[in-house]
């Protein structure tokens, strides 16, 4: 009967969240200079499992993250932050892997913060959440303007700036977006790094294209509260070849966008740090088959999402 009891109470300590991946809609790059930019969360998501265990040591089984750091690093600052000496175990799960650049890192930060406030019993806020992942993140990455992270904490779509100096939910629906996979893994901190090189020796240049891109997110902004999906993707293909001209699309991304809007798009862009990943489309549904077959006649790979999705959650 006892160890009945026992079994019951250990399997009621695990807790399961999960945490959205993410597409950025417009201003790439611009965001890292405190410009705003706009999210989507998506509904790939990363599950999280924590359980206490009786070890010295934590254990992480974490196959479809590139880096169990992510994780090691969200259990060092929490328990340093709480005073919790207990070990624990995180185990997860994945809709996507982390080759897509849907944001496998940011979406286990955020659950494993969320997993262990749940399991602790913290008194630890939405924002808190998002602030100590945001210190992982730069503690381990060193750049990031800490996007991800708000897509995958808050959910939905978001006008952003900066380490969260600015998050706002943006009122609209889920929009028509076709997602296309470029087969090609891109290095995100190598990409930051190559535009902050040149935005040290062309800064001019760099400054005016990123005001540039402020001007699209404005425009966006209102035109997906307005629902004004004409304009939202001629902004988008604007802030594509704004991105062109920083330096960091590739030509498969080029022929992906080009066969998209050739194929009747409202526009299309790279969407994250270029140089690989994925490309966005914003398709009416008249079109939407016509433009899955153009990026993949160009070699794109359909990834089926949705966006608009919910932030971390608890998972039954
Ligand atoms: C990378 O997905 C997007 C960048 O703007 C970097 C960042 O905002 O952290 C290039």
């Amino acid at each position: 009967m006892q160890i009945v009891v026992a079994v019951f109470i250990e399997a009621a300590m695990k807790i399961k969240v999960s945490a959205p991946g993410k597409l950025l809609l417009l201003g790439d790059h611009a965001v890292v200079y405190g410009y705003p930019c706009i999210v989507t969360a998506v509904d790939k998501r990363l599950y999280v499992e924590a359980e206490i265990i009786n070890d010295s040591e934590n254990k992480i089984i974490a196959p479809q993250v590139k880096e169990s750091r992510f994780v090691l690093e969200s259990i060092a600052t929490f328990k340093e932050k709480f005073k919790i000496k207990a070990s624990v175990k995180i185990t997860t799960r994945g809709d996507f892997s982390h080759n897509v650049g849907l944001g496998s890192s940011s979406a286990v930060t955020v659950a494993t913060f969320k997993a262990l406030s749940l399991l602790f019993d913290s008194d630890i806020s939405e924002r808190e959440i998002f602030d100590l992942s945001y210190e992982v993140n730069l503690k381990i990455q060193g750049v990031g303007s800490g996007f991800d992270l708000a897509a995958a904490n808050y959910g939905k779509t978001l006008y952003f700036i900066k380490g969260g100096k600015v998050i706002e939910p943006l009122h609209n629906e889920e929009l028509p977006l076709v997602v296309g996979y470029s087969g090609v893994k891109a290095d995100t901190p190598f990409y930051v790094r190559k535009v902050a090189e040149a935005f040290k020796s062309k800064l001019n240049k760099m400054d005016s294209i990123f005001k540039q891109i402020k001007d699209l997110v404005e425009k966006a902004k209102i035109a997906i509260e307005q629902k004004d999906l004409t304009s939202l993707g001629r902004e988008m293909t604007q802030n594509h070849y704004l991105l062109q001209q920083l330096g960091v699309s590739i030509p498969k991304l080029d022929a992906m966008v080009e066969a998209a809007i050739k194929a009747g798009a409202y526009g299309a862009k790279l969407s994250g740090a270029g140089g690989g990943d994925c490309m966005i489309a914003l398709v009416s549904p008249k079109k939407t088959s016509a433009v899955k077959k153009a990026i993949a006649h160009v070699g794109g790979e359909i990834i089926e999402v949705n966006n608009n999705a919910d932030g971390v959650r608890v998972e039954n």
